[in-house]
């Protein structure tokens, strides 16, 4: 009898090329579970016959990504997004701040996972305040799954989870032991994690700066607006929030917030009446 033929190694070789997912870094059983969720869904039992859709169907292709980028993070995955709020966003917070007599600092990263994005925010503002004593930064971190927010707490990653990060940052940021990384107490401290659904859960005030990046793919249209509104009531007056690259502000929150970088999804919490031509129509 011939054996059958596996065909998951060509499946797992071909999700690399065509849909740009490096599956290197995934165990095979996780890779498995994921793919077996899609073909769950579409009633297929062999990867052979997955494979031959995946090959010519551009939305299987999207929705597969969707599936196994659930809870995939890195450090300063979009860097220019960082660069951006490195480089104005969190400057030009510091400076309402010091003109407003203020030195408390909030930040809210909204489905957080395993703590890449948090860390990354606080290295930033880190290098924004330098030596600088004064001011009070809470970056509050929350996710719904509980095993994400274990590892982020932990604060301990592998070497190759740290491609995103610049030398520099790894020295001042990181104590290695042995094959492990971990975050310097003085990052950690400034980062609390707490597991929050962003559906039902209290949201925070008085917050300066959000990112909900990569998160909202699943919900509802109507949940995404409710969101966006709820996050337009977190932020203080002025106050930024930062979505996924592929993600769009919509419903009533395209009123209320100002576009301060269109191509990194970067909004501002207008103050005063918001201008009739806040959004560019076909935005
Ligand atoms: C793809 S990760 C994004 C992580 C990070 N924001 C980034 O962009 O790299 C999506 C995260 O959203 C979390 N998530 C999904 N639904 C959520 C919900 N209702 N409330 C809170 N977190 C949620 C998932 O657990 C997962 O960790």
């Amino acid at each position: 009898m011939i054996a059958k033929q596996d065909y998951f190694p060509l499946l797992r070789r071909r999700i690399k090329e065509i849909i740009n997912f490096n599956s290197d870094y995934y165990e095979e059983k996780h890779l498995r579970r994921r793919v077996a969720i899609r073909m769950r869904a579409l009633d297929m039992s062999s990867y052979r016959e997955y494979l031959k859709l995946l090959e010519r169907s551009p939305e299987e292709r999207e929705r597969l990504m969707r599936v196994l980028t659930v809870n995939v993070t890195e450090f300063f995955r979009n860097p220019e997004t960082f660069v951006v709020i490195h480089r104005e966003v969190l400057p030009e917070l510091i400076r309402m701040k010091e003109e407003n007599g203020s030195r408390v600092l909030r930040i809210w990263s909204a489905g957080c996972a395993s703590g890449e994005e948090p860390y990354s925010l606080a290295m930033l503002v880190k290098e924004n305040l330098g030596s600088r004593r004064d001011f009070r930064v809470r970056i509050m971190a929350t996710d719904i799954d509980r095993d994400s927010l274990e590892k982020a707490k932990r604060g301990e990653y592998l070497e190759k989870e740290l491609l995103g990060v610049a030398r520099e940052y790894i020295r001042k940021y990181f104590e290695r032991r042995g094959e492990v990384y971990r975050i310097k107490r003085e990052l950690r401290e400034m980062v609390t994690f707490e597991r929050r659904d962003l559906i039902s859960d209290r949201k925070y005030g008085a917050v300066d700066l959000i990112l909900c990046r990569n998160v909202i793919i699943y919900f509802s249209r109507e949940l995404k607006e409710k969101l966006f509104m709820d996050f337009y009531e977190s932020l203080n007056p002025r106050g930024f929030l930062v979505l996924g690259k592929t993600e769009n502000l919509s419903g009533e929150a395209r009123k209320k917030f100002k576009i301060y970088n269109n191509v990194e999804r970067i909004y501002r919490k207008e103050v005063g009446p918001p201008s009739p031509h806040t959004f560019p129509r076909r935005y």
